[in-house]
């Protein structure tokens, strides 16, 4: 009988751990279901909605409209520390990686980048076409030929080559069963109305022609605001319990 070698052994357990850790990180255990429930009906639900549907008394009041968390299929490709990062510190600190924490260490944090430079006005609005068409079903949702070709070349590297936010910087685990992203926020899923109806044209001309970063610093248009001078570490993990048991975990299965 032939023993594997030790360089062999060594690599095959870096392996392990790292699938382990990422996978480890995604279903953070910490948190209290009940503290979380309690904080994420005083505070949370007003722009997010009782039942996650991104649609509580004040979500006309921000743009775009507050994220939709009652989809499974979207949400676990978010990492745990991400969504601890944003409620904590606010998405645009993450998104600029001015966080202290662990997750601003990586490149995980990836922007909307700028597209103002090189597409008109014209192709801009093609693009946005195309994103309604796949949200109404659309069966050839391409505007044309060289909106697909600028699309190819600039964007499916992240939102996929259909739009379904799946692109190779994006995918760690194979679609289209649940999977983490690699970059953090994910890039949505264009076919899925839901989702899509949280932006209207004049955000997501903004996102193409300025960017994320430079759509809400400078333009003024909404994100999710800190909330780490209001809550302490253990309650933002018990919210963040509280989202993924409810509205992510139980729902995985059942759709
Ligand atoms: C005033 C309205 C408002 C309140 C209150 C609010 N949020 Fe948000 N939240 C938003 C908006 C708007 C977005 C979408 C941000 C974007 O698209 O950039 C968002 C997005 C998020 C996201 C997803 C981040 C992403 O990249 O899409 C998480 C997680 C989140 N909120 C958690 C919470 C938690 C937890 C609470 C309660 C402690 C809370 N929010 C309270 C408005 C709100
Ligand atoms: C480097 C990766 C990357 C590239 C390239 C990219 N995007 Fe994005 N895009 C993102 C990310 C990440 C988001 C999510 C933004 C958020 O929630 O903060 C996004 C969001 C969007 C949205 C809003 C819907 C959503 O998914 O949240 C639109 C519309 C959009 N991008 C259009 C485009 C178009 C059109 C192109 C090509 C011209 C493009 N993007 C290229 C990363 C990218």
């Amino acid at each position: 009988m032939q023993f594997p070698t030790l360089p062999f052994l060594i690599s095959v357990s870096i392996l392990f751990y790292s699938s382990f850790s990422f996978s480890a990180e995604q279903t953070s255990d910490q948190g209290d279901l009940t503290l979380g429930e309690k904080i994420y009906n005083e505070i949370c639900f007003s722009c997010h909605g009782k039942t996650g549907d991104g649609r509580g008394p004040s979500y006309l009041n921000t743009r775009p409209f507050p994220q939709v968390f009652a989809n499974p299929d979207y949400m676990s490709r978010f990492m745990d520390q991400y969504l601890f990062d944003v409620v904590k510190y606010g998405k645009l600190a993450v998104l600029k990686k001015t966080t202290p924490s662990e997750l601003s260490k990586t490149s995980i944090p990836v922007a909307m980048p700028s597209f103002g430079d090189v597409l008109t006005d014209e192709q801009i609005k093609g693009l946005i076409q195309f994103e309604k068409n796949m949200a109404q079903g659309v069966a050839n949702p391409w505007p044309s030929k060289e909106i697909r070709e600028i699309f190819m070349d600039a964007c499916a590297t992240c939102h996929g080559l259909e739009g379904k936010g799946n692109g190779d910087r994006v995918v760690k685990q194979p679609p289209p069963k649940y999977f983490i992203s690699e970059i953090q926020p994910p890039p949505a899923d264009y076919s899925n109305s839901k989702l899509m109806e949280r932006f209207s044209d004049e955000y997501r001309e903004a996102l193409i022609k300025v960017g994320k970063i430079d759509t809400v610093d400078r333009l003024g248009f909404n994100t999710m605001n800190p909330y780490g001078e209001v809550l302490s570490d253990q309650e933002i993990w018990s919210v963040i319990k509280y989202i993924r048991k409810t509205f992510i975990e139980e729902r995985k299965d059942k759709k």
